[in-house]
């Protein structure tokens, strides 16, 4: 590549998806993280929830997001999603060819593992996700796997399914009665029963909800992905020589699939920072974009 076509691909903004708000959490480190590159957000809420769609689904409507980033010129794709990142990432990154894709499931594994230091050997793990991820089964194989490679003794892994959480969080309850009455609900038994040492909150719309499911897990340390996502595109992007030099704040620019009222409001409460918009993009009717 010749440096013009280098600088080009530097000064690109870097694609992030979610179903909806969930994203977020990772899009807030990426900007702490890396706060002169810029970003384009696609909240793909007209497919949403992706927790209780077909597989087939989540991958088709990921795969559309791909295309839609592609469109878009960007240097990269995060999935700031659990749920597609279990389904969908190796068909992405064929579809993608040499763009570099990034999912989560990872991140959270390596959160827990930093986290199991000081607990109980082996760690009994909670993976609280969608129940497309729960159904999936990817924490099951994925945790003992790099737990094992990791030289850390195979965890025991319990599964939670708190599909509901999703529409809790876009609903803004993240805190209040009736976020604890649910957390209560899929927690309560994991609790009782399982006690266990670490939760991963395996949906990037969970931590929104940290005060209640540590209310009702207070025995548990509570991780996510996020800081580790933002670490990791820190690093590829270094090893890709792909860092935005230009000295300059973020631009960002925010993507829905389905209007949605008040959606810029909670974005810019979540981010705490004032955003010009946010743009409708009919993905599935896009040209290009079905395949
Ligand atoms: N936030 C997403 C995840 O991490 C998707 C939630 C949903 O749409 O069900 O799994």
């Amino acid at each position: 590549m010749t440096d013009i076509y280098t600088s080009a691909a530097r000064s690109a903004p870097i694609g992030v998806f979610d179903s909806g708000l969930g994203g977020l959490t990772v899009l807030r480190e990426l900007l702490t993280l890396l706060p002169e590159e810029d970003f384009v957000y696609l909240a793909d809420n007209a497919n949403a929830p992706y927790g209780r769609n077909s597989f087939t689904t989540v991958r088709h409507d990921t795969l559309n997001n791909v295309d839609f980033f592609m469109s878009q010129g960007v240097k990269m794709i995060v999935f700031a999603c659990n749920t597609s990142s279990a389904i969908a990432l190796d068909a992405a990154k064929e579809r993608a060819g040499s763009l570099p894709v990034i999912g989560v499931i990872k991140d959270g594994i390596k959160a827990a593992m930093e986290a199991s230091a000081d607990k109980n050997d082996p760690p009994k793990i909670a993976v609280l996700a969608t129940d497309a991820t729960v159904s999936n089964g990817i924490f099951t194989k994925e945790l003992p796997r790099i737990f094992t490679e990791n030289n850390l003794s195979e965890p025991i892994v319990i599964q939670q399914a708190c599909q509901d959480f999703v529409q809790l969080v876009e609903e803004g309850n993240w805190t209040g009665p009736l976020a604890e009455e649910m957390a209560e609900h899929y927690l309560g038994n994991v609790r009782e029963s399982e006690q266990p040492d670490i939760a991963i909150l395996a949906c990037t719309h969970f931590p929104f909800l940290k005060d209640v499911i540590q209310k009702a897990l207070p025995e548990t340390e509570l991780v996510d992905c996020s800081k580790a996502v933002a670490h990791e595109v820190k690093k590829l992007l270094v090893s890709m020589e792909l860092l935005n030099d230009k000295k300059h704040k973020s631009e960002l620019m925010f993507y829905v699939t389905e209007d949605q009222p008040g959606i810029e409001q909670n974005i810019e409460r979540i981010l705490d920072i004032e955003i010009d918009g946010v743009h409708h993009v009919d993905i599935k009717n896009a040209e290009g974009f079905e395949r």
